[in-house]
């Protein structure tokens, strides 16, 4: 039989995460079939320690080095499960690349994937935080999530509620160390209701003389948006949005709104909280565009770490923690990372 895992030694992490800092990790384990996973996770190498799981290191950041080996899945199968007369349930592997997933399902004829176009990374890491834009987020797809739980050698198959999903968390990412997502199944729509009500979504689908919207054209839309308002990742190191989104208790978001009337709020997660916009609050404070050196705040928008060549992970957090500083001295609100950063504590 092959071998269960390709074995790379000492291995440069730099090209694996969209800051592109310097990362090296003792070990990295490549696994095509997942149902090998256990005899990977057997090997003497990683001393029965659990290893970081990475997927296009989209959402990662080394403040230094991972002191365990790292493992990524790389089976790259999609298979339409069921095929109903409105529903249609399609299973990826984990290694597959997220946006190719998101075009594939459009071009089968399928929607509810649209708004949720051109985010990088895989199919495995988007339920870890529950990825969302465009005023959806994947838990709406989400069918269920099949995922090997290392410590009792099971594999689990999670529907929707079990994966206790919430803004940009999971059960995963709550217990980064509990389980390595496998696969994941979606159910999607031969006749999506189109999901047009996220600022400026309407407008971009419409100027482009649109008079019939497809999910294929709502896709269009948002990857429009993207190019515009983010960094390309292969031009300009980043990983999207450093911060969530605070999420308050309504009592401050309304002492706030009165003082910063053009303070964007959104619903919480309960009528006695609110969400704020991390983008305006740092944005207010003279960010955008700020550079220490490589590590720097992209000039289009106020959210966006970049990395402008050579700055390390350390650099990177370290001028992520001055920015929180600065907001919660000015506001009395805390932001805290949406990356998971490896090596540091935030
Ligand atoms: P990685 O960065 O490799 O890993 C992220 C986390 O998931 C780590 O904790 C890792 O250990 C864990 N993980 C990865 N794969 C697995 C697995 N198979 N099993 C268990 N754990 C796993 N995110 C959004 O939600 N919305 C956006 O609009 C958005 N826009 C972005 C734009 C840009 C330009 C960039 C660079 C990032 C953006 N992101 C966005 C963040 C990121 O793309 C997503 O979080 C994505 O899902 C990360 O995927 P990845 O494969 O790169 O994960
Ligand atoms: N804004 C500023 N300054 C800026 C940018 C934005 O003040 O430089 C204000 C504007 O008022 C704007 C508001 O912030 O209307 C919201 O901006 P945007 O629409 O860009 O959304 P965001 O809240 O900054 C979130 C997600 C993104 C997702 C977009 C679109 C989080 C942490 N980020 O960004 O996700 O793509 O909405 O839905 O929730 C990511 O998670 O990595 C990510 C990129």
């Amino acid at each position: 039989m092959s071998d269960p895992a390709r074995v790379t030694r000492d291995a440069d992490l730099r090209g694996r995460n969209t800051f592109g800092v310097a990362a090296r990790a003792p070990f990295l384990f490549e696994v095509a079939d997942a149902t090998r996973l256990p005899e990977t996770l057997d090997r003497p190498e990683l001393a029965g320690r659990t290893p970081l799981i990475i997927g296009g290191g989209s959402n990662l950041l080394f403040a230094s080095d991972p002191a365990v080996p790292v493992l990524a899945l790389t089976g790259r199968e999609i298979i339409t499960i069921d095929e109903g007369d409105e529903r249609v349930r399609v299973r990826a592997d984990a290694g597959v690349e997220w946006h190719a997933f998101v075009m594939h399902t459009l071009a089968l004829g399928l929607g509810g994937l649209e708004n949720l176009a051109l985010i990088p990374g895989t199919v495995g890491a988007s339920p870890i935080q529950n990825i969302g834009a465009y005023g959806v987020e994947v838990r709406e797809l989400v069918d269920s999530v099949e995922a090997f739980e290392p410590a009792t050698g099971t594999l689990h198959r999670l529907d929707r509620d079990a994966c206790a999903f919430a803004y940009r968390d999971s059960l995963f990412k709550q217990a980064p160390e509990r389980f390595i997502v496998t696969a994941v199944e979606f159910s999607l729509s031969r006749a999506p209701v189109l999901r047009l009500d996220y600022a400026g979504l309407r407008d971009e689908l419409y100027a482009n003389g649109c008079t019939a919207p497809t999910a294929r054209g709502v896709a269009d839309a948002v990857i429009a948006i993207r190019r515009r308002k983010l960094p390309d990742p292969s031009v300009l190191g980043n990983a999207g949005s450093f911060f969530k989104n605070p999420i308050v208790p309504a009592a401050l978001a309304e002492a706030l709104a009165a003082e910063y009337p053009t303070l964007p709020m959104f619903r919480g997660n309960g009528p006695d909280t609110r969400k704020l916009s991390a983008a305006w609050l740092i944005d207010s404070q003279g960010w955008k565009g700020h550079r220490d050196g490589d590590a720097g705040v992209a000039p289009s928008h106020a959210l966006v770490l970049v990395n402008h060549g050579d700055a390390s992970g350390s650099q990177l957090l370290d001028l992520a923690r001055r920015i929180a500083d600065s907001v919660r001295q000015r506001y009395g609100v805390a932001l805290e990372p949406e990356p998971r950063v490896i090596g540091a504590k935030w």
